[in-house]
């Protein structure tokens, strides 16, 4: 039985995932740590969900936290395959639109800016490796697909906007490539769901139309992953 490990950052990306497969919380797994780890079969998959927990009184984003949680998750539970699901701002121009679908086919840093010889850039940029299989998913499944890019905030100053596009950048988030980064260390195959809450250039401020959009876009990541998943086991099957 294959293992597929879910990340998640908000518990409000997850809940309809966790509902939909009746997944179980496994308490205290990862104690004293604050990360959650829910866990059920669907098909033959073994499939755990582990979102980072919270401090301050809200969800744990950003790179620190997804880094860890996913060192943590890939040393106790050794999965097969780990899935980043979540939220993203996109882009009007590439023809985005609240609560689209897409799968990663590149992810790279946009906000580490270190000047020097080629091998500091390339290192803070990231650029690392997605899984063989994201873009005969995408294909399969008919999801759009599109560079990741992750920075540690939710706004967008003009020099994340420069390095996005020069980049090829279409997808803005804070923590796939921390995810991505962490899976190249052990070379853990890494799937990029995202769920469009907001448009970078659509004019709106960003925290308030993430938040208006975070349950749809929540509930159209559920509907992936539930079509995303029967794909897996017949992907691991050919392998
Ligand atoms: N998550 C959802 N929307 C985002 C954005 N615009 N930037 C970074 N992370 C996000």
């Amino acid at each position: 039985m294959k293992k597929i490990c879910y990340i998640v950052a908000m518990r409000a990306e997850a809940r309809p995932f966790i509902e939909e497969y009746h997944l179980k919380e496994v308490k205290d797994f990862f104690a004293p740590y604050p990360f959650l780890l829910y866990q059920g079969i669907a098909g033959n998959i073994e499939l755990s969900v582990v979102l980072n927990g919270e401090q301050h009184g809200s969800d744990l984003v950003g790179c620190e936290a997804a880094s860890i949680t996913t060192y943590a998750a890939i040393e106790r539970l050794h999965p097969d395959l780990i899935v980043n699901s979540g939220t993203c701002g996109a882009f009007k121009a590439d023809g985005a639109e609240i609560a689209d679908i897409y799968i990663g086919n590149a992810v790279m840093f946009h906000d580490r800016r270190v000047p020097g010889d080629d091998a500091w850039g390339t290192q803070a940029l990231g650029n690392y490796p997605v899984w063989s299989k994201a873009e005969e998913l995408a294909r399969l499944l008919d999801f759009k697909t599109g560079k990741v890019t992750t920075g540690s905030s939710l706004d967008m100053q003009p020099v994340d906007l420069e390095i996005i596009r020069s980049n090829g950048g279409q997808l803005k988030d804070m923590e796939a490539a921390a995810i991505a980064f962490t899976c190249s260390l052990t070379q853990t195959p890494i799937l990029i769901v995202k769920s469009v809450t907001d448009l970078c250039d659509g004019g709106e401020k960003t925290f308030e139309e993430f938040s208006k959009n975070l349950a749809a876009a929540s509930q159209a990541l559920r509907d992936a992953n539930k079509r995303i998943i029967p794909k897996l086991e017949i992907v691991f099957d050919e392998e």
